[in-house]
């Protein structure tokens, strides 16, 4: 064990914090009776702080932490992390990306065909024993349909590569052009307009907080359907249910949600949407080599005073 203090502020695997607590002194904020106590009695020596893609670090609790050096993320998403904040304080802040864009992208494709090929509904059809009475209805061929991505980035590009292999065909928004043979939109509604699903795949946080709006989904209309695996900040969840439940569009797939694992009751009772429990990166691989990353990156710091995979605002 070195002498360095870490604190915990997310639940994490025992396959990242056994090895954590092996190695450094952990504090737990998430299990602490009293956390501000915690706060109050080892904030002063704390120089490592761990949490997970969602969880958020306000400026208030890293001020407890005056001797804080790194912040690493266990996962990809950093959007709780006031970036800004970090900068002026010299404080580095890691992610863990690359190691889970497969999986997560296999959970958009899924959504995908789940939604619009009806198996959650064919699969409920056949449990109940309706398959003795009638033939299932008939749903809608997914080659030829255009799939809007919304932020052109690692995961979206997997994405993008798994439905050109579907034969569907591809569009996207972001703040710039990519060097891409897709069709580039400048703003959102007009990608939504065009498109048969629209696959949000950008990062959360304030600068994308409820860009996916009313007048978005009444772009996207009744023959689209949205999909997001990245963050439910960035859908208005009461557009999106008033939008599934008057027809406004066809309908959702959605792994994320605005107050995970809270999800509206009206959600739960619609038909046309297909929930799933943030699993994006939920395998026993991926979720073994983000926790070894996210190690490695505080191994690294505390031992050699580089890190392995710094946020790009801070390079
Ligand atoms: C994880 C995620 O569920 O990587 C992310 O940003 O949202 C997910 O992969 C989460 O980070 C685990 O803490």
């Amino acid at each position: 064990m070195n002498d360095v203090d870490i604190l915990v502020t997310a639940p994490l695997p025992p396959f990242l914090y056994d090895p954590l607590r092996a190695d450094y002194r952990t504090h737990d904020y998430v299990a602490a009776k009293e956390p501000q106590q915690l706060l109050d009695a080892k904030g002063g020596t704390v120089r490592g702080l761990v949490q997970g893609g969602g969880t958020a670090a306000p400026p208030k609790l890293l001020d407890a932490l005056p001797k804080l050096e790194i912040i690493s993320v266990f996962g990809v998403g950093y959007d709780g992390v006031p970036v800004d904040y970090c900068r002026e304080r010299g404080i580095k802040v890691t992610n863990t990306p690359d190691v889970l864009t497969d999986d997560v992208a296999d959970v958009a494709v899924a959504l995908i065909l789940m939604t619009g090929r009806g198996f959650v509904r064919a699969n409920r059809f056949v449990h109940g024993g309706e398959w003795l009475k009638r033939s299932a209805a008939l749903t809608t061929k997914l080659g030829g349909r255009l799939v809007g991505i919304v932020g052109l980035g690692r995961i979206g590009k997997a994405i993008a590569r798994r439905v050109e292999a579907m034969q569907m065909r591809v569009a996207y928004t972001g703040r710039t052009p990519r060097d891409v043979p897709y069709r580039y939109f400048a703003d959102i509604a007009s990608l939504a307009a065009e498109v048969d699903f629209l696959v949000i795949a950008c990062p959360g946080g304030p600068a994308t907080r409820h860009l996916v709006d009313e007048r978005v989904l009444a772009a996207l209309g009744a023959k689209g359907t949205l999909i997001n695996i990245a963050r439910g900040s960035i859908v208005d969840e009461v557009a999106l249910v008033r939008a599934l439940t008057d027809g406004t569009i066809k309908g959702a797939g959605l792994d994320v949600f605005e107050d995970e694992p809270n999800v509206p009751p009206a959600l739960l009772a619609l038909d046309n949407v297909v929930l799933l429990p943030h699993v994006g990166s939920a395998t026993r691989e991926t979720r073994g080599a983000m926790g070894d990353l996210c190690k490695a990156n505080l191994d690294q710091w505390f031992d050699r005073r580089s890190v392995l995979t710094l946020i790009p605002e801070l390079a």
